[in-house]
């Protein structure tokens, strides 16, 4: 996607050929700032602390963090060390564990000696595939897009409300979700989206709204809330979402907030789809409520917002009383029933093992457990 007209990616491989370069995503609205990260530390630092978030980018960042691993030590228990630095860094992308899984794979079957060379290469695999799924999915969602009743009567433009940042800014590029809403939006085909704030992190507010307004989509922002009343005036057509992690059922993990949406969208009568990768299902659990390890974050994010003060300086500021207790729990699950398709990169599937397994036949989901 293009940034003040300038193609760009969530991530890179800078010019000197080893240090890789991201968006500092924590920045965003306010300011656009890359950074170069050097070490496996760095790489950790940056998806602990969500400079690089979003499941598809996360798999895409670990790879690059193995290699930067790589690139200062090619031994076995270097090796062995990054994936157990990288996986802990979050606990619900299962995109996270598919892509230290697949580095490791690669990179066990080779010598030390070939490990550096081979490890870039993979990285550059990982984000590069990770872009043409996407590119897929928004071809699938486009196609239910044009299918999709309009409320408003024809010429109207669909109305699509969306959850989180599941945009470009959450993938090497174009997006799970918002995949679809800019390739019709640069067919010319009218669309509109409804860009939930997503407390406590703002990641529609700031990312979404932002990635949209860069695109020239037209798009508005509403508060968490909102959403329910916008479905039973009949200003919703459509939902889409992304995921962390979809278990073998279809089960649909994914920001915090995501459930309530499903079950508005349920009660009103508006489909409810999910873009998920091939790379963001679990196929080892059965199902997804009471399994997915849901990530609790610091309860200082549900405390403080923050956002630029009178004098365009980024400032944090508390809501709270100081006394209060808080719980920041980051993700939810959505069963199946509540979903009406997932948009794959292989098609759209209904959210349910039999037909996840239709698309995905080299998985044996009988396995699950959960
Ligand atoms: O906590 P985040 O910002 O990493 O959460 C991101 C989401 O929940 C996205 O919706 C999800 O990763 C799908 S991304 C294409």
């Amino acid at each position: 996607m293009k940034v003040q007209g300038t193609p760009t990616r969530t991530i890179w491989l800078n010019d000197d050929g080893w240090s890789v370069g991201i968006i500092d995503q924590t920045k965003l609205p306010h300011r656009f700032e890359t950074l170069t990260l050097g070490t496996l530390a760095d790489v950790a630092a940056a998806i602990g602390d969500m400079l690089v978030r979003g499941a598809p980018l996360i798999g895409a960042a670990a790879a690059y963090g193995v290699a930067l691993a790589m690139h200062a030590d090619t031994s076995d228990a270097a090796l062995k060390k990054a994936c157990r630095v990288l996986m802990a860094t979050r606990p619900t992308a299962i995109n996270l564990r598919w892509a230290l899984d697949d580095m490791a794979g690669h990179l066990g079957r080779v010598p030390a000696r070939k490990r550096m060379a081979v490890a870039y290469a993979r990285a550059a695999t990982i984000a590069d595939d990770d872009v043409a799924q996407n590119a897929a999915i928004a071809r699938h969602g486009l196609a239910l897009f044009e299918a999709a009743k309009r409320r408003g009567g024809p010429g109207a433009p669909l109305n699509v409300l969306t959850h989180c940042n599941a945009g470009w800014l959450a993938t090497v590029d174009w997006g799970t979700a918002l995949g679809p809403v800019y390739m019709a939006h640069d067919l010319g085909f009218p669309i509109h989206v409804w860009v939930d704030e997503t407390r406590p992190r703002n990641q529609g507010a700031s990312l979404t709204a932002w990635e949209l307004g860069q695109h020239g989509v037209p798009h508005t922002v509403i508060v968490d809330n909102a959403g329910g009343h916008l479905m039973q005036a009949g200003e919703v057509d459509l939902c889409i979402v992304g995921s962390d992690r979809t278990t073998a059922n279809g089960d649909v993990c994914n920001k915090i907030g995501t459930y309530l949406k499903a079950l508005a969208a349920f009660d009103n009568d508006v489909p409810f789809y999910v873009a998920v990768p091939g790379t963001s299902i679990d196929w080892a659990l059965r199902e997804g409520v009471g399994h997915i390890p849901i990530e609790e974050r610091d309860g200082g994010e549900v405390a403080s917002v923050t956002g630029l003060d009178e004098d365009g300086r980024m400032t944090t500021v508390r809501l709270t009383p100081a006394s209060s207790p808080l719980r920041n729990i980051a993700f939810d699950v959505t069963p199946a029933r509540l979903v009406t398709g997932l948009i794959t990169e292989r098609g759209i599937a209904e959210a349910s093992m039999e037909s996840l397994a239709e698309l995905y036949p080299e998985h044996d989901p009988k396995g699950a457990t959960g």
